[in-house]
């Protein structure tokens, strides 16, 4: 009895289960937002489109490409979105450049900056960036030309190399006194980003900057990092008011000296500097029967040198030495020596006492003068207009998958956007799940009472037992049970029916209904006897 509701359980679970990722499994495509300055799924135009190869050339060589990495529009290896394109780099090792215009170009004014899209390290990531950057609008900006040196306003996105997990926010401020460029990085949060990069999923980064030089950083829609423009990067967009003079000297009669010693001590008249600090034992006495005459050693009188010894080739021959027979009856031969012991009457070289020094003039510091490069610049949003996107990217990896790209200026038109591209492929709940299916398959809600009702017949059948359920019956339902079962996935025979009638082989299913439909009609004779 309980074996034909466990076959039933296993295939409602996979009917349920089978209907939702057939579901799932249909990519929409998303209409991109007029409002946005850019928005791009992948999905409906070629790449050439749109998108500008780098042609730059290797610096002094006018024959070769710097950017030789391929770039593809391929399928997402994401299970959950069969169907979704992206643009892959797909060299690993080489140098690729990609960049695309803007609808139209983006000023910092009133409103956020809102950029974000999904990066998926497909093949895992050993050292290689994933980041995108905001090229700054200028008269001189050729996509065909993008390279590390086309200057940018923000670049931003994951980065790797060795044990170092980084999501880069960095922009690119102006500096209003020297007219030159600097890049301030946005500090790097202290959690652990490890798994974005590790785990083998796409991954949403968005970064919002606000008009209140204010930025947040997520990533799957959960904050990251957030900070200020102008406290929280390194190094700061505004540089110090004041500076240490650098011509300010320390005067030679500086006292910096906090202790001295006491000059009113001197050294006490009996205090003997020259006492050494060990002296022999006093209370040890030569031991009787120490012989101070004889040597513990001496040559071995027997010894002879050997038949081709040459005094001129070797030298004068010298006896080996052996225990001196005169000492084998003494205490020790040879000059006696007392041990040594620390000399109480040692004191050392005298030192006076240190106290404060009256004269303590404090560490001495230059004098600050005004920063002659300070400037204020109270509004670092107000960063330099954005006319293009780019990929400019090294990878020891490849196929890396970047999509739903979109840069606007409004959190709704952003919330939206996410729902429709990040947010599709979201796992729902369960229970959502399960009546998501029924709207299309309305059949399932049988399934689902009968999978929901069976238990509990079962239960009131096994609290109030019928004669028919005698010990006889409940014997061979155990024994069944020690045994290996048929329909159960976990027998030896159920491991395999697991893969060969997966949820995604229609004969397996084919086979487990016509399985199923046949316990149910057992079943239904029993009960009906
Ligand atoms: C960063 O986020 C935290 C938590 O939401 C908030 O308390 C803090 O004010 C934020 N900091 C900035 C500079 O926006």
């Amino acid at each position: 009895m309980l074996i034909r509701q466990r076959a039933l359980l296993t295939f409602c679970f996979w009917s349920t289960l089978t209907v939702s990722r057939e579901e799932q499994s249909i990519y929409r495509s998303v209409t991109t937002p007029n409002e946005a300055y850019f928005a791009e799924t992948f999905d409906t135009s070629p790449l050439d489109r749109k998108w500008v190869l780098s042609q730059s050339l290797k610096e002094g060589d006018l024959d070769i490409y710097k950017y030789d990495g391929e770039w593809l529009l391929e399928e997402s290896k994401n299970q959950a979105s069969p169907g979704n394109k992206g643009l892959v780099l797909k060299s690993p090792g080489h140098h690729h450049a990609i960049s695309a215009y803007l609808r139209t170009v983006y000023h910092f004014r009133e409103k956020p900056l809102v950029l974000q899209y999904e990066v998926f390290f497909q093949n895992g990531i050993d050292c290689g960036g994933g980041y995108i950057k905001l090229l700054s609008h200028s008269d001189d900006l050729r996509l065909s030309q993008f390279n590390d040196a086309t200057p940018y306003t923000i670049m931003f996105g994951p980065d790797k190399c060795g044990s170092i997990y980084k999501v880069h926010f960095i922009f690119c401020h102006r500096n209003p006194l020297t007219g030159m460029y600097e890049e301030k990085h946005a500090r790097q949060p202290e959690t652990d980003l490890s798994d974005y990069f590790t785990d083998h999923s796409p991954h949403l980064y968005t970064l919002n900057l606000y008009p209140d030089n204010t930025f947040e950083i997520l990533i799957d829609q959960t904050l990251v990092n957030n900070g200020s423009l102008l406290e929280d990067m390194d190094p700061p967009v505004m540089p110090p008011r004041e500076i240490e003079d650098p011509e300010d000297t320390k005067p030679f009669n500086w006292d910096d000296r906090r202790h001295i010693p006491d000059p009113t001590v001197t050294k006490p008249h009996d205090w003997d500097e020259e006492a050494p600090r060990l002296i022999a034992d006093p209370t040890v006495q030569k031991p009787t029967g120490w012989i101070e005459e004889e040597e513990p050693f001496i040559p071995d009188p027997e010894a002879q040198p050997p038949h081709d010894w040459s005094v001129e080739m070797d030298g004068e021959w010298e006896a080996p030495l052996i225990a001196n027979p005169a000492c084998s009856h003494a205490v020790g031969c040879g000059p006696w020596k007392p041990p040594m012991v620390p000399n109480p009457a040692y004191k050392g070289k005298w030192r006076p006492p240190m106290i404060d020094n009256p004269n303590y003039q404090g560490k001495w510091q230059p004098r600050m003068i005004p920063n002659p490069a300070y400037f204020e610049d109270p509004q670092p949003f107000r960063m330099s207009p954005v006319s293009a996107v780019g990929f400019e990217l090294w990878s020891l990896t490849g196929d890396v998958l970047f999509d739903n790209i979109l840069l606007c200026d409004d959190l709704e038109i952003a919330k939206r956007w996410t729902k429709d591209t990040w947010g599709q492929r979201q796992t729902k709940g369960v229970v959502e799940r399960l009546l998501f299916a029924t709207g299309k398959h309305p059949w399932l809600w049988g399934v689902y009472v009968f999978t929901v009702g069976l238990p509990i017949i079962l239960f009131i059948s096994f609290m109030w037992p019928d004669k028919r359920f005698g010990p006889l019956d409940q014997d061979y339902y155990y024994k069944k049970c020690d045994e290996p079962q048929p329909d159960s996935p976990q027998g030896p025979e159920g491991h395999k029916s697991s893969t060969d009638y997966g949820p995604n082989s229609s004969s397996g299913l084919r086979k487990r209904e016509i399985n199923t439909a046949q316990k149910k009609s057992d079943l239904e004779l029993k009960a009906f006897k």
